[in-house]
Formats: structure tokens, C-alpha cells, sequence
């Protein structure tokens, strides 16, 4: 049995069971996020020297996960460059909040993870013929108090795709929810790839806006 809360918690690991309250509902919360396994358990990223302080930036905005979460206040991650820990550090934060609110929360509607291009072909597929588990993540993404955005300005632009993302951005920025957005555009990068200043003139007053520069890592070993 592998915990999510395994590289802090405290008690003694000869106490671990399957029954522990922890154990259960950091599965629960895990699950129903969406997370992809590869990001779900401890990641350690090694800033480059041009990335320090954005790396800095971005632990500051973990550490107090909560109060941005109660606030609305969201997280526009991007970085020309493939690989440099864009979707890594929007799942830490995502998971490190899950660790501030796991003994408080109800379960219901806390975190959910899409990436963007695929979740708007189910969405355009659904429209056809829905699955009860689709149905839930559509309700979850304008619902849910944390969720991640994954490589927004990846998919491909049309009238309808630009119209869906601004109803997921107003229903979501309507109700002060917290939204992480990943990109390897600028804010400004992606207006010009929409061909519309709608949605990054939204995102732009619901978040902090992180520059990574580092080099793709991806299969690195470092
Ligand atoms: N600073 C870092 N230190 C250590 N490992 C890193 C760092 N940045 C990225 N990695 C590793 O590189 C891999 C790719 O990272 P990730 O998926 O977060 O990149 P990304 O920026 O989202 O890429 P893309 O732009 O292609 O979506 C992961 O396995 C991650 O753990
Ligand atoms: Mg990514």
C-alpha cells in the first residue's frame, strides 16, 4: 500500500493500515482530482538559476494554498520551454493543498485536473453520447474550489473552443473560484493564438502570472 502522505507524515509506519483516517481520505481526494499518477506523489524540482525566483514565487503561492483557494485568487504558470515543471508544480500545489484541508473537508468538490485539449474533445464528444463519469468532471469544473487548467493555448483554436473556454473562465471567476492555468504561452502569447482578448484579460485579473525559463527535463536524470 503506497500513502500520498508518505514522505511526512508522522506516526509510526508499523501503525500504517489501509483503515487510517488519513490514508483514506487523501485517496478520496486523489481520485476524484484526476491527478495522472505521475504527478500524485512527492516531486522534487531543482530550480536553474534564471528560475530561483519564480521557484520562489511558487512556494510562496503553496504555502499559503488555502487562503488563495478561500479567495479566488489563482496561478498562470508558463514557460516557453517544454519539460521545465509547469504541470509539475501545478499537481504539488494541488496535493499540498489537498494536505492542509484533508481532516477538514467533506470530499465533495475540493480539487480536479484537466488537460485542456482533451477534456474539450470529450466535451465536443459528449454532445453525442455522454458518460455518467464525463457528466461529473463537467460539473466538477465549474464547481470545484481548485482546478487545474492544464496547457491552456494547446488546443486547437475555433469559434466554438474559444466560446467554451470563456464560459468554463466566467462561470468559474462568477463564483471566486481558484483556477491554476498551465501554458507555454505569455498571457500575451495566448490572446494572439485565440485571437481573442477575452480569456486572457479574465485569467489576467484572477491570477499570478510565474515565468519558468528553465531547460526541458524531461528523462533528465539530474
Ligand atoms: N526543475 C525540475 N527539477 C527536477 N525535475 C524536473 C524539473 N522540471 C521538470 N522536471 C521533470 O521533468 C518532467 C516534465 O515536467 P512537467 O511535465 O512538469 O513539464 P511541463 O513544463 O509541464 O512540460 P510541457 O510544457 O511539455 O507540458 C517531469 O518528470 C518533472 O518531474
Ligand atoms: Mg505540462
Amino acid at each position: 500500500m503506497r500513502c500520498y502522505a508518505e514522505d511526512y507524515c508522522k506516526k509510526d509506519r508499523a501503525s500504517c493500515s489501509e483503515l487510517c483516517g488519513g490514508y483514506r481520505v487523501l485517496r478520496a481526494l486523489y481520485s476524484l482530482s484526476r491527478i495522472p499518477v505521475k504527478y500524485q506523489y512527492k516531486m522534487d524540482l531543482i530550480p536553474e538559476k534564471e528560475d530561483m525566483q519564480s521557484f520562489i514565487a511558487l512556494n510562496d503561492f503553496k504555502e499559503n494554498i488555502v487562503d488563495h483557494v478561500a479567495r479566488g485568487e489563482g496561478l498562470y504558470i508558463w514557460g516557453e520551454n517544454t519539460g521545465n515543471g509547469k504541470t509539475s508544480w501545478a499537481c504539488k500545489i494541488m496535493g499540498y493543498y489537498f494536505r492542509k484541508i484533508a481532516f477538514s473537508s467533506g470530499l465533495e468538490n475540493e480539487g480536479l485536473y484537466i488537460y485542456l485539449p482533451t477534456f474539450l474533445d470529450d466535451l465536443r464528444n459528449s454532445y453525442n453520447s455522454s458518460t455518467p463519469e464525463f457528466e461529473e468532471e463537467l460539473e466538477m469544473v465549474k464547481i470545484c474550489r481548485l482546478l487545474i487548467v492544464d496547457d491552456i493555448g494547446a488546443e486547437r483554436v475555433t469559434e466554438w473552443v474559444r466560446e467554451r473556454i470563456v464560459s468554463i473562465i466566467n462561470t468559474r471567476s462568477a463564483n471566486g473560484l481558484c483556477t491554476i492555468y498551465t501554458s507555454n504561452l505569455s498571457l500575451k502569447g495566448l490572446a494572439d493564438k485565440l485571437g481573442d482578448d477575452r480569456i486572457s484579460s479574465r485569467i489576467k485579473g484572477s491570477v499570478t502570472e510565474v515565468n519558468l525559463l528553465g531547460m526541458d527535463k524531461r528523462g533528465a536524470v539530474l
